[in-house]
C-alpha cells in the first residue's frame, strides 16, 4: 500500500514503513502546504503521514479517495478535521506523552532565557560591548519564591510545575478540570480563576491546547491585569495569545517579557515581536529532541503499520 509522507522524519520511522509498504517522501519546498498540494500528493496514498502545517480537510479526505490512516507527527491536531475522519471510517493518530518533557525542558529555556536575559546578554557580549562589570546591567528576575501560572495543567503543564518547584516556585493554576489531589499535593499547586492567575503570577507557562476558549485568551484585557515584571511564556499554541496586544502590553512596560515558541500565524512572527529586546523566540521547538523527534516517527510508523494491517488495536487513535 502506498505511504505518503509530507515532509521527511526520521529514518527510524521511515525505514519501519518502508520494509512494509511503498514510502512517497513529499517535496513541497518552503511554500505553505494548500489542500490542493496535499490532494494531488495524496490522491492514490492508503496513509498519510501529516505534520501540523498540513491542512487535513474534509476536502482532502474526499480528494484521498483510498485513505485508511491519518497519522500525525506531532501531539496536537488542530489542524486536521476529526470529525471528518470520524464519518469516513479514517483511523487518526498522533503522538501523545513522548513529547511532554522535551516541551517543558523547552518552556523553563524560554523561562529562564526571558528572566535572566540571555539573548540579550548574549549580544551584548558579541556586539563588543562588555568593556567592564557592571553593577546594573541587564538585572532580571530571580524565580526563588516567584508564582508560576499554568495556564493548562495536562501532561506537560504538570512537567513544567515539577520543573519550577526545583526553582523554589510556587505554582497556581487555571484548568477546566480541577488537577488530581496528588499532582495537587506534591506540586503544592492551587486552582485559580483566570483573573486571579493574570493577577497572581509572576511568570505564566500556556499549555493548553487551541480551543474556542484558549483562542485569543490573552488578549488587551488580560495583559492589563497582568503584572509589570511579569514574564509570559508560551510554547503550546500561537493564537492563543493575540500578538497585536502582546506587542502593545510589552512596549507600554504592562508586562517585562515573553517567550515565544508559536506564532499566530507560523512561520510569519509579528514584526513588533522581532523588533522588542524582551522576546526570547523560538522556531517551533517543543517537541525538537533528537530521542522525542525518533520516537515521534516510530509512533507513526507503528500506528499506520498497525492501520493498514486492519488490526482493531491500532496504538496512539484520535479516531
Ligand atoms: C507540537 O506543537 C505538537 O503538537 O506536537
Ligand atoms: C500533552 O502531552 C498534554 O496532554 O499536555
Amino acid at each position: 500500500m502506498t505511504v505518503v509522507v509530507t515532509r521527511s522524519i526520521p529514518e527510524a520511522g521511515l525505514e519501519k514503513l518502508r520494509s512494509l509498504h511503498d514510502v512517497r517522501l513529499c517535496d513541497f519546498g518552503t511554500e505553505p502546504v494548500t489542500e490542493e498540494m496535499l490532494i494531488e500528493a495524496g490522491r492514490e496514498a492508503e496513509a498519510l503521514l501529516t505534520l501540523l502545517s498540513d491542512p487535513v480537510t474534509a476536502r482532502v479526505m474526499d480528494g484521498c479517495p483510498r485513505l485508511k490512516v491519518i497519522a500525525q507527527y506531532a501531539v496536537g491536531y488542530d489542524n486536521i478535521d476529526l470529525e471528518a475522519a470520524r464519518e469516513r471510517g479514517i483511523v487518526v493518530t498522533h503522538t501523545p506523552g513522548v513529547l511532554t518533557d522535551a516541551t517543558a525542558d523547552l518552556a523553563f529555556a524560554l523561562l529562564l532565557g526571558a528572566a535572566r536575559r540571555i539573548v540579550e546578554a548574549d549580544r551584548f557580549v558579541r556586539e563588543g560591548r562588555f568593556k567592564r562589570w557592571e553593577t546594573d546591567a541587564l538585572l532580571g528576575l530571580e524565580l526563588r519564591g516567584r508564582t508560576l501560572g499554568i495556564v493548562g495543567m495536562g501532561r506537560i503543564g504538570e512537567a513544567m510545575a515539577r520543573r519550577a518547584l526545583g526553582f523554589g516556585m510556587q505554582i497556581i493554576y487555571h484548568n477546566r478540570r480541577r488537577a488530581n489531589w496528588t499532582t495537587e499535593r506534591i506540586l503544592g499547586a492551587r486552582l485559580v480563576t483566570f483573573d486571579e492567575l493574570l493577577a497572581e503570577s509572576d511568570v505564566i507557562s500556556i499549555h493548553s491546547s487551541l480551543n474556542p476558549a484558549s483562542r485569543g485568551l490573552f488578549d488587551a484585557a488580560a495583559f492589563e491585569k497582568m503584572r509589570r515584571h511579569a514574564i509570559l511564556i508560551n510554547t503550546a499554541r500561537g493564537p492563543i495569545v493575540d500578538e497585536a496586544a502582546l506587542v502593545a502590553a510589552l512596549e507600554q512596560g504592562q508586562i517585562a517579557g515573553a517567550g515565544l515558541d508559536v506564532f499566530e500565524e507560523e512561520p510569519r512572527v509579528h514584526p513588533g515581536l522581532l523588533a522588542s529586546d524582551r522576546v526570547v523566540l523560538a522556531p517551533h521547538l517543543g517537541s525538537a529532541t533528537v530521542e522525542t523527534r525518533t520516537r515521534m516517527a516510530e509512533m507513526c510508523a507503528e500506528a499506520i503499520a498497525a492501520a493498514l494491517s486492519a488490526s482493531a488495536d491500532v496504538p496512539y487513535r484520535l479516531v
